[in-house]
């Protein structure tokens, strides 16, 4: 009964949703899906590719109100209607799983490779061979069974206060758990994906015991007990409270182009290091999506994450949040560009995924709160 209901209220939902056209998290309605909406209603003839198109129904992680845009592009070029739920990573997840074979969504699209591994891990996904996809993704950011795809890369940087830190005296994560660091770092808690896939990466590459110490480091050099976003770690070390931080780019570029002027003033104050040049790299995670098994709309689906993967998409896409395109054939925006080029961790990005447990319970037993 409570599933009927659960299944009655999602329709619904969904149904609401293609109606109004998706509220970011900033709260702004996009019009672009309404006028759509309403041209479909009215059959209009100019538009007869959308009368055949069908739809995607899309569970999504990422908390931009710029990839709408993209949404509407793909609706334009095929006609196919995408729906859009937007949520928290692990809810997504969860609520897939609730609803099993019943689930209207067809595709699960998530802020970390290690929740699209866990996806896949908990049978919610589904294999899609795809040339184009094999050919506009390298292999280390996509599943190995292609259950999933990368779309959009993101570094996870340290950032520092230009007036008070020398550079080069923080080159590597490690150099985070220095001495001349306590009581100077800025990060968030251990309960955000971001940090768990960073110390997931480590395990895969120094080890768990190189790992464990790295993370006692940090807990033992922290400014204050985490809270708050990226963006905040980055405000607190130009308050004071620290001098240097742990951040993905895409929140330094958006800080650098916000309209708050106070952001703006913060981030031209930071510099920004890509740790570990000269040893195992940075850590860099994407953004990504995965086919659920449940999905009724394969064709569109696959359509769908295709589109993602072309040049023109990946170009808008990563440009509009300030993240790396996967599709090597793509150049990043300017502003990263300006940051230079850097070496990335050489890990198959499904090892965050199976790195994840132990990395949450390292965090517990140093106290990483
Ligand atoms: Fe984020």
């Amino acid at each position: 009964m409570r599933n009927k209901l659960m299944l009655v209220g999602f329709i619904l939902l969904l149904t609401i949703l293609a109606a109004c056209g998706n509220s970011t998290e900033e709260g702004q309605t996009d019009n672009t899906n309404e006028e759509e909406t309403t041209e479909e209603a009215s059959n209009s003839e100019e538009n007869a590719s959308e009368e055949s198109g069908g739809e995607v129904n899309l569970y999504t992680g990422r908390h931009y109100e710029t990839d709408q845009e993209l949404y509407d592009q793909f609706t334009e070029e095929t006609g196919i209607e995408v729906n859009v739920i937007q949520g928290d990573d692990d809810e997504l997840i969860a609520r897939l799983d609730r609803e099993g074979k019943a689930s209207e969504a067809d595709l699960l699209m998530t802020a970390d490779a290690g929740r699209l591994h866990r996806a896949k891990s908990m049978d919610l996904l589904q294999q899609v061979d795809s040339e184009t996809l094999n050919e506009n993704i390298p292999e280390n950011l996509r599943d190995e069974e292609s259950q999933w795809f990368g779309l959009t890369k993101r570094a996870r940087v340290i950032v520092y206060n230009k007036e008070t830190v020398n550079p080069e005296d923080i080159q590597t994560y490690a150099d985070l758990t220095k001495d001349e660091f306590q009581d100077k770092v800025l990060i968030r808690s251990s309960s955000n994906i971001y940090n768990q896939s960073l110390l997931a990466s480590m395990i895969a590459l120094d080890g768990e015991e190189a790992a464990k110490e790295w993370a006692q480091g940090i807990v033992d050099n922290m400014a204050r007990a985490p809270k708050g976003g990226d963006r905040d770690q980055a405000k607190a070390v130009i308050a004071g409270e620290g001098d240097v931080a742990v951040m993905n780019t895409y929140y330094l570029g958006k800080m650098l182009n916000s309209e708050d002027e106070e952001e703006v003033k913060v981030a031209e104050q930071l510099g920004i290091i890509f740790p570990n040049q000269d040893t195992t790299g940075t850590h860099v995670n994407i953004s990504g999506i995965g086919m659920t098994a449940s999905s009724k709309n394969q064709e569109n689906a696959q359509q769908f994450m295709e589109f993602l993967t072309t040049e023109a998409a990946q170009e808008q896409f990563a440009e509009a949040n300030y993240e790396y395109p996967v599709n090597p054939n793509v150049e990043a925006a300017e502003l990263l560009q300006s940051w230079g080029e850097f070496k990335a961790q050489d890990l198959n990005l499904s090892e965050l995924g199976e790195n994840n447990e132990r990395a949450i319970q390292i965090m517990n037993e140093v106290g990483w709160q």
